[in-house]
């Protein structure tokens, strides 16, 4: 039988983000004991001590690598018990010469194979090792929540091809996990966030127009770019006990850019 926390430990991985950073003050204002993993441990460590609440971790983790992935989930789970929410935050957008959109013919493997290496190759290692451990260490009301993007729905309105097949890989896989850990009853879930006002959003914007957030706001039906916490909102709800029936689906939160 799970085991019924006093308090829940969610790990979020590119923890300083915008969009992790957002949602972890609102997991720790909800009580939660929250890990922020990323590549720099001073800057996660310095972000986990800012959140409400006490007992939070900062940690090194670098998604793309096998070995450190699970030696970031021994050090938590040793120290602060079995991992019940994990968010898949980590991401890296395309980068050119110029910020823009990496065009099909100008894409090096190299740089298809980083991209896919931190949002495809990097969200499955996190997941395989929750569900690994939380095979042998149950807990009640497990949660995966993925971030894909807009950009995996419809192939990028900035990001090119590398960036885009990357979160399409996350949908699907955020689906095949839904069926697989659902016997474990553990709900995977995917958010697609349309243009969202982060440091990543803001890397797009050519530098002599630095300043103006975003060049595409005129499409969007809701005319502005998201919040961080608009996401972390969403994000905290597939997270909550009450989203127990919700598996294996995408929740857009794109200003209407993407209707379906
Ligand atoms: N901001 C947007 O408009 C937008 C839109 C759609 C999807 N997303 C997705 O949301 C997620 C969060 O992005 P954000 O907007 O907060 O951007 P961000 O650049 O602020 O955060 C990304 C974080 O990922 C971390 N990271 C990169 N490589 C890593 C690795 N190998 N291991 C561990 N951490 C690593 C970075 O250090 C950074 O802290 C990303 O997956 C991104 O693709 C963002």
């Amino acid at each position: 039988m799970p085991s019924e926390p006093t308090r829940r430990v969610a790990l979020l991985t590119g923890g300083t983000g915008g969009l992790a950073h957002a949602t972890a003050e609102l997991f720790a204002a909800d009580g939660m004991t929250v890990v922020i993993a990323d590549l720099d441990p001073v800057r996660a460590h310095k972000v986990a001590e800012s959140l409400p609440g006490s007992g939070h971790r900062g940690i090194g983790m670098d998604v793309s690598d096998e070995a450190s992935v699970r030696s970031a989930f021994d050090g938590v789970e040793r120290d602060l018990g079995p991992v019940g929410v994990l968010g898949c935050f980590a991401g890296l957008l395309s980068t050119g010469a110029v910020p823009g959109r990496v065009l099909l013919t100008d894409l090096s493997l190299h740089e298809w194979e980083g991209v896919n290496a931190v949002n495809a190759r990097g969200t499955f290692l996190c997941i395989r090792e929750m569900a690994r451990r939380r095979a042998a260490v149950p807990v009640a009301h497990g949660r995966i929540i993925t971030i894909a993007s807009l950009a995996g729905q419809q192939g990028g309105l900035a990001a090119g091809a590398a960036y885009s097949a990357s979160k399409g890989a996350v949908l699907a896989l955020t689906k095949v996990c839904a069926r697989e850990l659902a016997s474990q009853a553990i709900t995977v879930n995917a958010i697609a966030p349309g243009p969202i006002d982060t440091q990543m959003l803001r890397s797009t914007v050519p530098a002599e127009r630095a300043g103006e957030k975003y060049e595409h706001v005129q499409g969007i039906p809701l005319g502005r770019v998201g919040l961080p916490r608009e996401i972390a909102a969403a994000v905290a709800w597939l997270a909550s006990v009450d989203a127990g029936y919700i598996t294996g689906a995408t929740i857009d939160v794109n200003g209407g850019l993407y209707m379906r």
